[in-house]
């Protein structure tokens, strides 16, 4: 074999390899990996990936799992009701994600005492779903290898 052809077949090698393990790595429980055609759908308004800026339309959510509410320093525009549930003490809890995405409108309101702004309009109605996208942000949180 010519060293050239031996060099591009070792990096084929190792860049497979790395892809291998990349893969291996990213190990979700079967509930998270559902739980990701439900992600996709966020991924219209929110950047789903680890290291990533927030996008003018929505924070990145990809470590949001157990963090206060609103706490993405790059996100500049959060509704009152969302800096007011932050203010609060609102944290992003298994209960409280299940709450938020059955109806983000009646959570901001129960948790602000009243009408207030907000500005999430995407409602997940389907239970298991809901279990499903937050089994999988629980899994992803501080995995970029998840991303
Ligand atoms: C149509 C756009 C849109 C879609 C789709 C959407 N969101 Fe949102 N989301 C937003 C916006 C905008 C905010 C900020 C809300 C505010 O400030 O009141 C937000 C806020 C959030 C927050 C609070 C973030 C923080 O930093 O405290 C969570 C958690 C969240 N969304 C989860 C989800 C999940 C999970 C999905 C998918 C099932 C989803 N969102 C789909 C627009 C969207």
């Amino acid at each position: 074999m010519s060293p050239k052809l031996f060099t591009a077949g070792m990096l084929a090698a190792a860049a497979l390899l790395a892809g291998a393990a990349n893969a291996a790595e990213c190990k979700l429980p079967p509930e998270a990996e559902a739980g990701r055609a439900v992600a996709e759908k966020c991924a219209n308004c929110h950047e789903m990936k680890a290291g990533e800026k927030s996008r003018p339309v929505g924070p990145n959510i990809h470590d949001v799992f157990g963090a206060p509410a609103a706490s993405r320093r790059d996100y500049p525009k959060y509704s009152e009701g969302m800096l007011g549930a932050s203010a609060k003490g609102v944290t992003w809890t298994e209960a409280n994600l299940f709450e938020y995405l059955a109806d983000p409108k009646a959570f901001i309101y129960k948790v602000n005492g009243g009408v207030v702004d907000h500005d999430m309009f995407y409602v997940v109605k389907d239970e298991q779903k809901r279990h499903d996208v937050i089994a999988w942000l629980k899994a992803v949180k501080g995995k970029p290898e998840c991303n």
